[in-house]
């Protein structure tokens, strides 16, 4: 396997200053469910980028004597206490490959172009943007690193904050997960998806009905956690690799039809997971089976291509092309906003 170990040579490790990045967060067509150590995801998987959907970071630094880490969170120049834990464990995870942690006093200021609870992963943002800043300091600090060397290492290292994370870091389609259907994929990184995409897939849109504005009922870690023992795993695992497999010639030809029953079949799997673990969890909300039944009437009596996705919770991502927007948001407004939260909705664009 190749190495991520930092090359760092010179020793610049008194200077001050600040790096900065913008990183989107994704959907997952084929979802990922299910990991071992360290973050080794159990099957492949495969997003969209949301170019709108970006979290923006500085990260600050200034040396200080080796020893503990030191670092302040703040989100939108507020104090963010409850998010050191969380980097802690990543910076402890990720030490080895960047060995200058410890010799810093970092900030972190951060901000997402997203709003808060609004069925966005800012994990996923917000891990890739930390990761492309702590690349940059590297080379900062004298490490050597061709552009894409330094893209496929922050991509292996915001794997290591949040699973999903690592396929933010590129744009348009990508893939996480070694999978012998998707030339030079790797567990440790995403790479980008290097297979023809049909003409009907650019410009995809997303837009996102906010259904429950709740707390997240089942966090991602112990929702892969569930994967283990779980009854109907290895058929999962297995399920989702034979999705991708399906989904790669549909991408090329364009098939609207076939890619939105793949899409669905994953969004529902993923929840048929949840409901069949032990403990047990029904991540939807009365209102997400409304949307649900009404997106497949409107799909049947209009013939148009509307589709939905869903994360691990009630939100809806709907997933249609561009040219039918003006009718997806008509739809939109006079039916299904009633279902949502505070008929909250953002509206995005994979690529
Ligand atoms: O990146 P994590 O550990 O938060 O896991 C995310 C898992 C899903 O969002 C449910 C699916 C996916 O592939 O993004």
């Amino acid at each position: 396997m190749e190495t991520f170990k930092s090359k760092i040579t010179s020793k610049k490790n008194d200077i001050s200053g600040s790096v900065s990045a913008k990183c989107p967060s994704n959907i997952a067509l084929i979802k990922y469910g299910g990991k071992r150590e360290i973050q080794i995801p159990m099957n492949p998987s495969l997003s969209f980028t949301l170019n709108e959907s970006n979290t923006q970071t500085e990260l600050k630094f200034k040396p200080k004597n080796t020893g503990e880490f030191s670092l302040k969170v703040f989100l939108d120049k507020e104090p963010k206490e409850d998010f050191v834990p969380k980097i802690i464990t990543f910076f402890k995870r990720i030490e080895e490959f960047l060995p200058f942690l410890n010799q810093f006093e970092f900030e972190i200021h951060t901000h997402n172009t997203f709003p808060h609870s609004s069925g966005i992963a800012s994990s996923a943002s917000g891990m890739g943007a930390l990761a492309l800043c702590l690349t940059e300091l590297e080379t900062r600090l004298g490490g050597d690193l061709s552009s894409d060397e330094k893209l496929k290492k922050a991509s292996f290292l915001a794997r290591l904050g949040s699973g999903s994370a690592c396929r933010s870091l590129y744009p348009g389609i990508t893939v996480w997960g070694e999978t012998d259907a998707v030339k030079g994929s790797s567990d440790c990184y995403a790479v980008p998806y290097p297979y023809e995409v049909h003409e009907n897939f650019r410009n995809f849109q997303d837009t996102i009905l906010l259904i429950d504005e709740g707390q997240k009922e089942v966090s991602s870690t112990v929702g892969h956690r569930l994967m283990e023992n779980h009854p109907y795993a290895e058929k999962r695992f297995k399920s989702a690799e034979e999705n991708l497999k399906r989904l790669i010639p549909i991408l090329k030809e364009g098939s609207l039809e076939e890619f939105g029953t793949i899409v669905e079949h994953e969004a529902l799997s993923l929840h048929a997971m949840m409901m069949t673990s032990n403990p047990y969890f029904i991540l939807m909300k009365p209102n997400t089976l409304c949307v649900i039944e009404k997106l497949w009437e409107f799909r049947k009596s209009t013939a148009l291509p509307l589709f939905f996705t869903l994360d691990a919770g009630a939100n809806v991502h709907l997933l249609y092309p561009k040219k039918n927007k003006q009718k997806i948001n008509d739809f939109v407004e006079n039916d299904l906003k009633k279902y949502c939260f505070e008929a909250k909705m953002i509206k995005d664009f994979a690529f």
